[in-house]
């Protein structure tokens, strides 16, 4: 089998390449499983090659799982035996940790690269392998892979509608993004696990998709609703659930955005649950919603200042709001409260 030794010729050329070069050129975290001590040069290639973010040599770790929490955006695996195999069948076989898979084989293992192609892997090269063609490869992969999650992917359809439903109501837009944006940084803050944190997200940007069934001259209707006009608006977190219940994570994201009206006392709508009975997810977007309608200007009113809004989110906490998530909105770093989202991107 081929080790550090055989590479350790190529690798400092491939480095110096790159440095040379300046051709760092792209942005992935690249998972690489091996035991072999040469899977960290590959890494360092990788990182140099790319620009990656990260790229981690695993041996041991919940690969799947960490595949199946969007941790990468591709896979290098050194096929060493028949068990290897199985854990490219998994990963490639399951929808939800299907990432571009390079296979790396050697004199011994090449026999089982018929039976890799046949699982779907995209890739196998043979060691030794040139990390500049390895890191290239595993770029131009990912870009492909990319465009057809964007393809196939419902994500974007439901975006582009959802940003629909906001223009009915001119002094909302802009709403759904920053509540993507605040929402996340809240779950960040409350111990949200990645993947979740993720959910939070997509519920924020879609949480109002539901409107879309709701006639437009109820939703621009400058007075007050009548008891049917309520009835109909009080259904479109119901709508909203059904329509993101279709995405990839919608059993998770549906229950966030059907109770984004739900109140901590039970008050709230459409099923009147409680305290920590209302999801997660959903009791952040009502926080992050009702402070990002405060400091927002309305037809009938100037936007609030931070303190006035500061000082009703605490009014509501233990009533309407879950106290927990109304104290970390407001612990957040005053360059996302006030909105400043160039400063705050760099957070
Ligand atoms: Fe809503």
């Amino acid at each position: 089998m081929f080790n550090f030794r055989h590479l350790q010729p190529e690798l400092p050329l491939g480095l110096d390449d790159a440095v040379s070069a300046d051709s760092a050129v792209g942005q992935l975290t690249v998972g690489i499983v091996t035991p072999n001590v040469w899977g960290f040069d590959i890494e360092r290639a990788a990182m140099r090659l790319l620009g990656v973010r990260s790229a981690t040599t695993l041996e041991g770790e919940d690969v799947v799982g960490m595949c199946s929490d969007g941790f990468f955006d591709c896979l290098i695996v050194e096929l060493q035996n028949p068990l290897t195999i199985m854990f490219c069948n998994d990963i490639k076989s399951d929808p939800y940790t299907n990432l571009p898979m390079i296979v790396l084989v050697d004199e011994v293992t090449q026999s089982l690269a018929p039976e890799a192609y046949g699982l779907g892997v995209d890739n196998v090269m043979t060691l030794p392998v040139n990390p500049e063609a390895l890191a290239m490869r595993a770029l131009r992969l990912c870009e492909r892979h990319r465009e057809q999650r964007a393809l196939e992917n419902p994500m974007g359809v439901l975006a582009a509608v959802s940003r629909t439903v906001e223009k009915h109501d001119p002094y909302t837009a802009g709403h759904i993004e920053r509540l993507r944006a605040i929402s996340g940084h809240v779950a960040r803050s409350v111990g949200l696990q990645r993947a979740e944190v993720e959910a939070v997200r997509v519920a924020g940007l879609l949480h109002d998709i539901g409107k879309i069934a709701v006639p437009g001259e109820i939703l621009r209707k400058p007075g007050a609703l009548d008891a049917h006009e309520w009835t109909l608006i009080k259904q479109h977190p119901v709508h909203g659930a059904d329509i993101v219940a279709t995405l990839r994570q919608g059993d998770v994201i549906a229950p966030m955005v059907r109770s984004h009206h739900e109140h901590w006392n039970g008050k709230g709508y459409p099923d009147g649950l409680g305290s920590t009975d209302i999801p997660i997810g959903g009791r952040i977007i009502a926080v992050v919603d009702a402070f990002d309608a405060m400091t927002t200007d309305r037809p009938y009113r100037s936007a609030l200042t931070l303190e006035e809004a500061r000082r009703r989110l605490s009014e509501g906490a233990g009533t309407q709001f879950d106290r927990n998530i109304v104290t970390a909105l407001l612990d957040l770093s005053p360059r996302v409260l006030e909105k400043r989202w160039e400063d705050a991107l760099s957070l």
